[in-house]
């Protein structure tokens, strides 16, 4: 028995009408069940016009990050084949934080229409509009130790850069991992993690992207700081082409990771390091620092020279600038 997702696929690759009997016969099923499958996916948002004698046409098809939309973009062996869409959440990080103590496979994927708690490092909130960007979490259970935990949150930021940049959007990354769009917040990510001493149990890699806000839209108190997609005039870029671009993306550069170290993937970093040698200011846990920013190490720390000839490592830290415009 066919799914609905099959009597989709092919309504897709139609531009004419598909009579119910037709459809009947393909698939082997009653007209009833073909008339089931069309009300399902009008549930869904897919706008399906039916006019007597001619059949079905698929008139439009909404944004939701549905499996079969994501899947039928992916490349990949292990990631994201295990996928859950969920229309709203808290934070789809805190769900697969969940799913990851119950057992949850390497490489799962949770994704939502709408977080209702979205969240940001450093305990900030992610404001996170219904249906106004991709968000989802992503499960890894890498064989590294913990304070590996950062490159990986990198390589992350590497492959949401490369996926957008394939999609002709010119983007930047700021240390550890925001992605800056003409100077503005267009991308964040959260790692969360539990492990011991020497063994990570799981990390979970959160990734907000922003596509539809508009000034208007946009939160108040984050309107001068980020950016949307629409707000940069990239509006046109396929939501989920590119939520399964950067899976796409995030497999290779982990298996790159896991195959030879952080090396490869430092290169793509420093390719495209916002602020490279100005002046910048890190807020750390020591207090404020100010210096030259001078890339990032073999263990993803950044290097600061503060008096000259002398570099030093942050570990963690927020970056600001007095230039926030992207060279
Ligand atoms: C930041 O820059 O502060 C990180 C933002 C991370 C947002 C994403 S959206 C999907 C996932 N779920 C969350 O609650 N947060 C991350």
């Amino acid at each position: 028995m066919a799914t609905k997702e099959e009597i989709l696929a092919l309504l897709k690759n139609r531009e004419d009408f598909v009579s119910g009997q037709d459809l009947a016969e393909h698939f082997q099923m009653t007209r009833s069940a073909v008339w089931k499958h069309m009300a399902a996916l009008r549930d869904m948002g897919y706008e399906i016009e039916s006019v007597p004698a001619k059949g079905y046409r698929l008139r439009f098809a909404p944004n939701t990050m549905y499996a079969h939309e994501i899947n039928a973009h992916l490349r990949t062996c292990w990631l994201g084949r295990n996928y859950r869409y969920e229309t709203e959440v808290t934070s789809t990080n805190t769900v697969l934080k969940e799913l990851a103590e119950k057992d949850a496979p390497h490489g799962m994927v949770v994704a939502a229409g709408h977080q209702t708690a979205g969240k940001g490092r450093l305990g900030r909130k992610w404001s996170s509009a219904p249906y106004s960007g991709i968000w989802y979490s992503l499960l890894l259970r890498p064989d590294f130790p913990p304070q590996m935990a950062g490159v990986i949150t990198l390589a992350a930021a590497v492959s949401v850069a490369q996926a957008l940049e394939q999609f002709g959007v010119p983007v930047k990354i700021k240390w550890p991992n925001d992605i800056l769009l003409n100077g503005k917040k267009l991308c964040g990510i959260l790692s969360e993690m539990r492990g011991d001493m020497d063994h990570i149990q799981w990390i979970v890699v959160g990734i907000g992207v922003n596509l539809t806000a508009t000034e208007a839209t946009m939160p108040e108190e984050i309107r001068a700081v980020a950016t949307s997609l629409t707000i940069s005039g990239f509006g046109d870029v396929p939501q989920n082409p590119l939520a399964a671009e950067i899976l796409n993306r995030m497999e290779e550069n982990y298996d790159l990771l896991c195959a030879e170290g952080f090396a490869p993937i430092r290169a793509e970093w420093m390719a495209r390091g916002a602020f490279l040698n100005e002046s910048i200011t890190v807020n750390t846990i020591r207090g404020q620092m100010e210096g030259i920013f001078r890339g990032i190490d073999g263990d993803g720390c950044l290097l600061m020279e503060r008096v000259a000839g002398e570099i030093e490592r942050i570990a963690a830290g927020d970056v600001t600038t007095k230039n926030q415009n992207q060279k």
